[in-house]
């Protein structure tokens, strides 16, 4: 089980007060808060690592180089991926979704086919799929949810055809929770010929799986959700895959030889790496995957189960309708709710004047929350570091916020 009290220590941000109340953060799945480990690391980097990768002759830049394709190899390991050249560093979930969209998209959907989403995407994992339909005549799809926030798998048969070309599904609905059955999804992709694009924007800090395990083609995942800093993430993809898609963006690095009018390019994955990358937020992301597997992500994963549990029986004892599956082992550490007629903006409002952040809105989900029959929900997510009492906090908050709304 995890020591939560010890864990605290290492994220000295849980220590600062808000509206003179300790902060308490419910927002992780919005951007997680990062521990000392992470941060000390990226200072090391920049005190005496620093320097541009794969270009220097002289020590320095061998270290910096050392450091990058390091943390590559930790965020390949932490995915279960067989080989570092699946690996391609991109700056977050988008960006490694809309690589997919530009170069592997661009190359393989023509007009008539289909590309398969669910209802409860991401807008990151929907926009732009719809850009790549817009571009090339082809057809958008959604599987739909069931009342609970499932995945309609009785569906699936109707809404997957020898026409689809693509399925681009979240492994853990941002909103909901629900962690969907990728495994099946991406069997029935394959029997039809088709690519699975998995998005584990909150899968991955918070649930252990394997790319391998789940016959992902593609997967993307962030490093500033996971106790990584901004600007870095990861998109994975199968090895033939990557050889054979095209490069995104042009420029210094991702070329073996240059012509004035031509050039060839070089191996994945840096063939899809232009230009000097986020070095130090590479290096920081390595290091939040260490301090991950340090923690332990099973325990993690027990630990978030439990704050679950404990949110949506407090919650709806407090008269809160909680979106998304009833059973923990179908859901993650996200409880989406609203409260009465109180809008969730005015009660994430008064509850920042406890010191309790958490995200009211769609987040980023319209097509979720116009199934939900809801403008918007309130959202309490949990992480590593957050205990009951956090939960206590929230639901003695909302009492009183009822209260100035009754
Ligand atoms: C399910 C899901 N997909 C994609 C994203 C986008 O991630 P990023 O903003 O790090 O690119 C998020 C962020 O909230 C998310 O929750």
């Amino acid at each position: 089980m995890l020591d939560v009290e010890t864990i605290r220590k290492d994220f000295p941000i849980l220590d600062t007060l808000m509206h003179g109340r300790p902060l308490v953060w419910l927002d992780s799945a919005s951007t997680s808060q990062k521990p000392r480990q992470v941060v000390d690391r990226m200072v090391r980097f920049y005190e005496s690592e620093n320097s541009n990768v794969h270009r220097g002759v002289y020590e320095l830049s061998e270290k910096a180089t050392a450091a990058y394709e390091g943390a590559r190899a930790a965020c390949g390991r932490f995915i279960g991926a067989r080989n570092a050249r699946s690996i391609i560093f991109t700056r977050g979930t988008t960006e490694s979704i809309n690589l997919v969209r530009y170069t592997w998209g661009r190359a393989n959907v023509r007009e008539g086919d289909e590309i398969l989403v669910t209802e409860m995407e991401h807008h990151s994992n929907l926009i732009p799929w719809q850009l790549l339909a817009q571009e090339t005549g082809a057809t958008l799809r959604h599987l739909p949810i069931d009342d609970e926030g499932r995945l309609r798998m009785d569906l699936l048969d109707q809404h997957m055809t020898e026409r689809t070309k693509l399925v681009a599904v979240g492994l853990m609905s941002n909103v909901l929770g629900t962690i969907n059955p990728v495994r099946r999804l991406a069997d029935a992709a394959h029997a039809v010929g088709a690519r699975i694009l998995v998005d584990a924007a909150q899968a991955a800090p918070h649930l252990p799986f394997d790319v391998n395990e789940l016959d992902a083609d593609f997967l993307a995942y962030s490093s500033h959700k996971m106790c990584g800093p901004t600007g870095a993430g990861v998109l994975y993809g199968r090895e033939d895959l990557l050889e054979a898609m095209p490069p995104f963006h042009g420029g210094g690095e991702m070329i073996r030889e240059v012509w004035a009018d031509r050039a060839t390019w070089n191996e994945i994955p840096y063939k899809f790496e232009a230009g000097t990358p986020n070095v130090a937020q590479a290096v920081g992301m390595g290091a939040a995957v260490e301090y991950l597997e340090d923690v332990g992500r099973d325990d993690i994963r027990e630990h978030e189960k439990e704050m679950v549990a404990y949110a949506i029986e407090r919650l709806e004892a407090a008269g809160a309708v909680v979106y998304g599956p009833r059973d923990v082992e179908e859901r993650g550490g996200v409880a989406s709710f609203n409260l009465d007629e109180v809008h969730p903006h005015d009660m994430a409002t008064i509850l920042d004047q406890e010191g309790i952040c958490i995200r009211a809105g769609h987040h980023c989900a319209q097509p979720l929350m116009r199934r939900l029959d809801v403008a918007a929900t309130a959202r309490a997510s949990f992480y590593l570091y957050n205990s009951p009492q956090d939960i206590d906090a929230l639901v003695d908050a909302l009492a009183k916020a009822k209260g100035w709304f009754a």
